[in-house]
């Protein structure tokens, strides 16, 4: 490791200490974050992460989502997210507006419905949710929703053709999409697959049903850890997420190896909203303490969809 890359972890260890901060990173960020970090997890994991950590700042290595959430369910603490303009394709294809003008359409032609809405949103969307889920827990809430109730699901179109899938109920899908879960290369897949008959396909419920309909296991982020972790023998996997989550496979389960699913572009899929964060930034905001997550009027009512749904 080159010596600069020595002295900015050293320098950001210090400074955790010295301004009483925890380091909260998602599993989508760069390796070198995730070492540093106190907690990594999936968006569940951290969102109930934040509700423990006992500094009085939580700095935030995801996306700008993440890190409101974490504000919403922890209002006490200072929460710092490296960069403020790390933000999510998914969040950006839902305004609140938009949402509120489908749901009062909805209303106004008699129908009766619930919002299910993915944490990959705003909080003024949040607010007028009825359910927010992850990828962890959408099929469980979803499934405690009566069936004389419809569902609006927003904002992922392939989270919610895939809940279709396993639960059975059909929902009013919301058109939005992650830009990094959407381009990954059927061809290249199987042909991968093909050189590699073995290697087990595993593939986050964000891809598009062409690609989920080649996994051999569909799941997100952290129920990826747990279905690789099941198997005792080395395993070649083929991985369709984005790629920093190879680093966390490799780390947490490093018996096996791991392929990273090609996108029509480019080798990997990395997502350019998470990669905003860098040590240095990391470093910067430990030392100045910004930029800081400002309390909005509508996380008080976010806050509340987010309690009853991630933490009971
Ligand atoms: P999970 O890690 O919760 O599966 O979420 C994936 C994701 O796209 C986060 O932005
Ligand atoms: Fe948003 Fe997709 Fe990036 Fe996750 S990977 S933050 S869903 S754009």
């Amino acid at each position: 490791m080159p010596a600069t890359s020595i002295d900015i972890y050293d320098e950001i260890e210090a400074l955790k200490v010295e301004k009483d901060a925890t380091i909260l990173a998602h599993y989508y960020q760069d390796g070198e974050i995730q070492e540093l970090a106190d907690f990594t997890g999936d968006s569940l994991k951290l969102a109930r992460a934040a509700t423990t950590v006992d500094t009085g700042t939580i700095v935030f290595c995801g996306v700008h989502f993440m890190a409101e959430t974490a504000k919403m369910l922890n209002p006490e603490k200072r929460v710092l997210l490296p960069d403020l303009q790390a933000g999510c394709s998914l969040a950006d294809s839902c305004p609140a507006p938009l949402l509120k003008r489908r749901q009062d359409a909805l209303r106004a032609a008699g129908r009766h419905f619930q919002t299910v809405t993915y944490i990959n949103s705003s909080a003024a969307v949040k607010a007028i949710s009825d359910w927010i889920v992850t990828s962890g827990n959408a099929e469980e809430i979803v499934r405690k929703i009566p069936e004389d109730v419809e569902i609006l699901f927003a904002p992922d179109r392939h989270l919610g053709s895939y809940l279709e899938e396993v639960t059975g109920r059909k929902m009013i899908l919301w058109e939005g999409a992650c830009m990094v879960h959407e381009v990954f290369s059927v061809t290249d897949l199987l042909k991968i697959k093909r050189r590699k008959p073995e290697a087990k396909t595993i593939a986050h419920p964000e891809c598009p049903v062409n690609i989920r309909e080649h996994a051999d296991y569909i799941g997100g982020t952290e129920a990826m850890i747990r279905f690789v972790e099941g198997f005792a023998e080395p395993t070649e996997f083929i991985v369709a997420t984005e790629a920093n989550m190879l680093w966390q496979l490799q780390h947490a389960v490093p018996r096996h190896t791991y392929l990273p699913a090609p996108g029509i572009t480019c080798a990997c899929n990395l997502c350019p909203h998470m990669a905003r964060n860098t040590l240095e930034k990391l470093r910067d905001c430990l030392k100045t303490g910004e930029p800081e997550i400002q309390w909005q009027p509508e996380f008080e009512r976010a806050g509340e969809v987010l309690r009853r749904s991630l933490l009971k």
